[in-house]
């Protein structure tokens, strides 16, 4: 991988910050979107919010801005590129930002979907691939990856995380900002784009599960849960973090030095660039914590807001901002040091535009869709299957029936600039994936005729959620299947025919009303581009599914917020009255974290401990055999949970500590070794203080208890 080797020394660009006036400094600060310089810009912009006025960009203002979100194409960024610099006095680019969450024009499932894989070499090589289109049609930065953690799944941008559990969230979020900025020597290389982690922070604890809404916890919870992946990735250097729109303690977080300076500068250690969400600036006047535009601009800027998004406050009010509180200059300074020397490293200043014949290598290029294939089938869940998976060879005659069998439509919400036309349907892949079957495929059962109906082998019912129904503002009170479907699935019962469901969705589903019903059941999130080619492999046994859930599934739609590391209760949930329970549900999720099926068959054997005491520098290892007794090779998931039995402060049932995605080969047996350190055992005591306590902790590896270890001190 190429690197981009500095074109000026940092001294010229002191200087030329030097050479700066005051509203040139203020437009660096300031991200607009992009027709402006070239009017109205057909199919090619996309809004991700409401929007606002930007009325004082006449004039040689326009010329200031540092920043354009929502285009891209190498042939409008080169454009609007020419006619920025054409006027602009210093000619400093302009940095082109966009949301590709789970690819560009190659989609990937969703970020929940690739969370499933736990492999963060999977979620790495996505964010590359994604990052070689976004270059090459003229983008700098991308707006992904989110590490919000989330166990509500009645909000829709559930979707866009990788679930319930800090740790996976952190470290997978943080192999992203490695495939997307793919750093060498500690540089963003040619065909790389900075990332930006999100949302800064605890936008997924939103009350109710609904979207923008208020976020009220303890700082205990946040530093040992909802702060960690944050905290995790940002090891990685992301060059930018977004603030999130929620307010956090009462204060909206775009307003908020605590979360801003005091945890993600001070303490997370953050030192590069801090943007708002879309608008969110102005959307302090809102929350009412800003009575004008004048006092929401100033009381971003004193949080640490670098660049506000859409909206202009900044510009409008800098002047009279800085009358008030002139030290604000020095941190004006250092943002606008931090974007120049971004610029800098993208090498924008030697050329600030995009090769045009790029793009048509690198987009949709077959190593980046066969790609595509391999991490939508590691992203699905096998989450039942009483034998009917995979469809025995001896049926041939395949009916496929839903609202998901013939539709393109599955590339779930942030479908970025993916085409529905390129996806590979279920029927179709299907069809190309085994042509001896006999395949047909209808979107209702009364489609299908009769006769066809009765000749059939078996049935795969494809059902779900539709693609609108979650992402940003769409947060929902009902998460169940919808009743016709569960009615398509009683129907298909009632033929008598061996069959399986196949179901799409960004949300986990509440399906406890039907789930007897479904007698083997493949969750496959939105897989993207090669949707219909992965499941098919899956379906008809070419591969196993070997995803594992990382985000657990309640029974029904009011059992929400649940997640499996819920804190020791006073009154255990079990079947008693007097238990922490609803009286009229089962206890437990109907799936939960790490749940996950395969084909395989996997026995895992040979426990060993290395000694039953941590201390400081004693670890212990834990090593255990995998033996895969198919004709499969797949990645097996090894997921090992402590239990904590007594400490000073209550802490969760279950504890997932260490996870190994490994390898196995079809009839061959694998040792995995996971180590557990001292470190691994902090956690945030009754005071907020990091502690570590002497005493006893079971082991579990996947559901099995396995061993028991102290700590002394
Ligand atoms: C979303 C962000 C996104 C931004 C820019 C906002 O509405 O919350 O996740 O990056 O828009 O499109």
């Amino acid at each position: 991988r190429k690197v981009v080797k500095f074109c000026m020394e940092n001294k010229k660009i002191l200087e030329l910050r030097q050479e700066m006036t005051l509203k040139e400094k203020i437009g660096q600060l300031t991200q607009i979107t992009g027709e402006h310089y070239v009017g109205k810009i057909d199919n090619e912009m996309v809004e991700t919010g409401p929007g606002y006025s930007q009325q004082l960009l006449e004039g040689d203002t326009l010329y200031t801005i540092g920043s354009i979100i929502g285009v891209s194409s190498a042939k409008i960024t080169n454009l609007i590129q020419s006619e920025y610099l054409k006027k602009s006095r210093l000619k400093i680019p302009l940095l082109f930002m966009h949301d590709a969450i789970h690819g560009y024009k190659t989609i990937f499932p969703i970020p929940l979907g690739l969370s499933c894989t736990w492999d963060e070499n999977i979620l790495r090589d996505v964010a590359a691939y994604t990052a070689s289109e976004l270059r090459a049609s003229g983008i700098h930065v991308n707006f992904s990856p989110m590490v919000d953690l989330v166990r509500d799944s009645r909000w829709g941008r559930v979707m866009e995380s990788f679930g319930e559990d800090h740790l996976l969230s952190g470290n997978l979020g943080g192999a992203m900002i490695n495939g997307y900025q793919k750093d060498a020597e500690g540089k963003i290389s040619q065909d790389g784009v900075a990332a930006c982690l999100k949302h800064f922070a605890a936008y997924g604890a939103g009350i109710g599960g609904k979207d923008y809404n208020t976020v009220d916890m303890s700082m205990r919870e946040f530093f040992d849960y909802y702060g960690k992946p944050y905290e995790i990735a940002l090891k990685e250097k992301p060059k930018f973090v977004m603030s999130s729109f929620n307010t956090f303690n009462g204060i909206p977080v775009t307003a908020s030095k605590e979360m801003m300076k005091d945890i993600l500068r001070d303490k997370y250690q953050f030192d590069d660039i801090v943007i708002s969400d879309w608008g969110a600036v102005s959307e302090l006047q809102n929350h009412r914590v800003a009575q004008d535009g004048r006092e929401a601009a100033e009381l971003a800027l004193t949080a640490g807001i670098d660049i506000e998004m859409v909206s202009t406050l900044y510009l409008e009010n800098y002047q009279q901002i800085l009358e008030k509180n002139p030290a604000l200059l020095h941190e004006i300074d250092a943002a606008v040091l931090k974007i120049l020397q971004l610029k800098n490293e993208l090498g924008m200043f030697e050329n600030p535009y995009v090769d045009e014949d790029l793009e048509e290598t690198v987009i949709l290029n077959q190593k980046s869709l066969q790609f595509a294939k391999e991490a939508a089938k590691k992203s699905c869940v096998l989450l039942k299957n009483d034998s009917l998976l995979p469809i025995s060879k001896e049926y041939k005659k395949i009916l496929v029936v839903g609202p998901f069998a013939n539709t393109q439509e599955l590339l779930g919400n942030w479908q970025c600039k993916g085409r529905f036309d390129d996806v590979v349907a279920l029927s179709e892949g299907m069809r190309l994936v085994d042509e001896s079957l006999e395949l047909s495929a209808y979107e209702t059962l009364e489609d299908c005729p009769k006769d066809e109906l009765e000749k059939c082998d078996y049935i795969v019912a494809a059902i779900g959620e539709h693609w609108e129904l979650s992402g940003e503002g769409h947060s929902s009170v009902n998460i169940e299947l919808d009743k016709q479907q569960q009615q398509l699935i009683k129907d298909i019962k009632k033929t008598d025919k061996p069959y399986a469901c196949v179901c799409f969705s960004g949300r986990p589903l509440a399906l406890q009303d039907i789930i007897d019903d479904i007698p083997a059941l493949l969750w496959c999130w939105y897989p993207g581009t090669q949707a219909g080619i992965a499941i098919a492999e899956l379906l008809t046994g070419k591969d196993t599914p070997s995803g594992k859930l990382t985000m657990s599934f309640p029974r029904y739609s009011s059992q929400v917020p649940i997640y499996y590391n819920e804190y020791s209760s006073g009154r255990p949930a079990n079947e008693s009255s007097y238990s922490s329970r609803y009286q009229d549900c089962e206890v437990g999720p109907l799936f939960s974290f790490g749940h996950g099926l395969t084909y395989t068959n996997t026995e895992y054997s040979n426990f060993k401990i290395s000694g039953h005491k941590i201390t400081e520098g004693q670890d212990i290892k834990i090593s255990f055999q995998v033996k895969n007794p198919s004709e499969y090779e797949y990645s097996e998931i090894a997921i090992l949970y402590i239990e904590d039995l007594v400490s000073k402060a209550v802490r969760p049932i279950r504890e997932m500590k260490k996870y190994q995605v490994v390898t196995v080969p079809a009839n061959q047996t694998v040792t995995v070794e996971l180590v557990i350190t001292l470190d691994d055992l902090h956690y945030l005591n009754g005071s907020l203080q990091q502690s570590v306590e002497p005493g006893e902790f079971k082991i579990y590896i996947n559901d099995l208890e396995h061993s028991v270890f102290t700590i002394e001190h």
